[in-house]
């Protein structure tokens, strides 16, 4: 079988930083515009790649919630909280002023409530506030239902947006209840302490976003309120190992495997993918601008849907029950297991 490989350079943003916002004494907003000015397109829970030059020339990429609402008017922006020893978080924090640039891939990220008529549970702890507090304005701004946030932090010191948090409950008292926990009065957060908080309301949709051991007992307070399981979405943080904005080689067998008819963003193509490679290779190899960023299977960013046959994922960390369900996978870890497929990628 030939084997065809081409190194793929991926579309990239450049974006000017209009503000820096000092959240906290360890996290930033970082306030963004297009250099030609037209509006980012984004969804409310997505997320920017952004490019970290290194000392030696080279690059990394990390990922960065959009804290922003796409529907209230306001410029976009990400929040970024310091690690210690971070690579990307120190670079942004300490190096990036108003006036520097910043390379980006296109919004992504699976993140996004699907269906608004239902009542939301947000619940965040620390920087995971970022992509829940961009549902949370979306929601209030857009949409009529009531909303909870339940939002853990070590201290009332390391509150993000503590002050656009209480401006929203006096705007909303009917619609919006905040509860903060915080660490240093009462422990760390509690299956319990959750529960009190969104018993009673019924039928929810939550949206989780924080450390894994604290997304873990949170999953556990809204089940016992009465959450359903496939109601419960979540964001993971994680630092991606690969980089997006390095060209990728891709490796593929043109021609062979199994017809696959793919509508991505409105238009139709037709191409080939053998067993043994993934969807995404397939589609960047037939030119097929395709949306990916960490090719591991753990940020969303290549998810499609799939509209007849069937795929194996070799790996999967980011989508839930719920998204599956609906025929959700990602490119870069389906390989083709029927005669044919088709997807679709909005
Ligand atoms: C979809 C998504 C959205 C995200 N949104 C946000 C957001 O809105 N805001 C936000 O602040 N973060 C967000 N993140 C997390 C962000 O991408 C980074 O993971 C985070 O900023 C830490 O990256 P860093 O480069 O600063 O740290 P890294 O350099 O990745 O280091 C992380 C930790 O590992 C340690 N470490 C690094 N290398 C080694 C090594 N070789 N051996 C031992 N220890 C090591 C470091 O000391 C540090 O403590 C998001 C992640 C994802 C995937
Ligand atoms: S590109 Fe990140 S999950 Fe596929």
């Amino acid at each position: 079988m030939a084997i065809d490989s081409a190194d793929i350079a991926v579309r990239t943003l450049r974006l000017q930083v209009d503000e820096v916002i000092r959240e906290t004494a360890d996290a930033v907003t970082l306030v963004l515009s297009t250099a030609d000015g037209e509006a980012l397109r984004y969804r409310p829970g997505q997320f920017l790649t952004v490019e970290i030059p290194l000392s030696d020339g080279s690059s990394a990429a990390r990922c960065y919630s959009l804290s922003s609402s796409p529907d209230t008017g306001e410029r976009p922006a990400i929040s970024v909280k310091r690690t210690a020893g971070g690579l990307g978080s120190t670079w942004l924090c300490d190096t990036v002023t108003a006036g520097s640039a910043l390379t980006t891939l296109a919004p992504a990220g699976t993140f996004v409530p699907a269906r608004w008529d239902r009542p939301l549970v947000l619940v965040a702890a620390g920087s995971g506030i970022t992509p829940v507090l961009s549902i949370l304005k979306t929601a209030l701004a857009s949409h009529d239902g009531p909303v909870v946030l339940f939002y853990a932090n070590r201290d009332p010191g390391s509150v993000m947006f503590a002050a656009t948090l209480d401006d929203l409950q006096q705007r909303h008292p009917d619609r919006l209840t905040v509860r903060h926990w915080h660490e240093s009065a009462s422990g760390l957060p509690t299956a319990t302490g959750l529960t009190d908080v969104v018993s009673g309301i019924a039928g929810a949709d939550a949206y989780l976003c924080g450390p894994t051991p604290f997304m873990e007992v949170a999953q556990q307070g809204l089940l016992a309120a009465g959450v359903s399981p496939e109601n419960i979405h979540r964001e993971v943080f994680s630092s991606i190992t690969t980089d997006p904005f390095d060209a990728v080689l891709v490796e593929t067998s043109p021609g062979t495997g199994v017809p696959v008819s793919a509508e991505v963003e409105g238009d139709d193509h037709s191409f080939h993918c053998a067993p043994d490679t993934v969807l995404l290779d397939a589609m960047l190899a037939e030119g097929i601008d395709a949306p990916f960023v960490c090719r591991e299977g753990n940020c969303g960013a290549c998810a499609f849907t799939l509209v007849s046959g069937d795929v194996h994922m070799r790996v999967n960390d980011t989508l839930d029950q719920y998204e599956f369900d609906r025929g959700v996978r990602l490119a870069c870890q389906s390989v083709p297991v029927s005669n044919a497929l088709t997807i679709r990628i909005d």
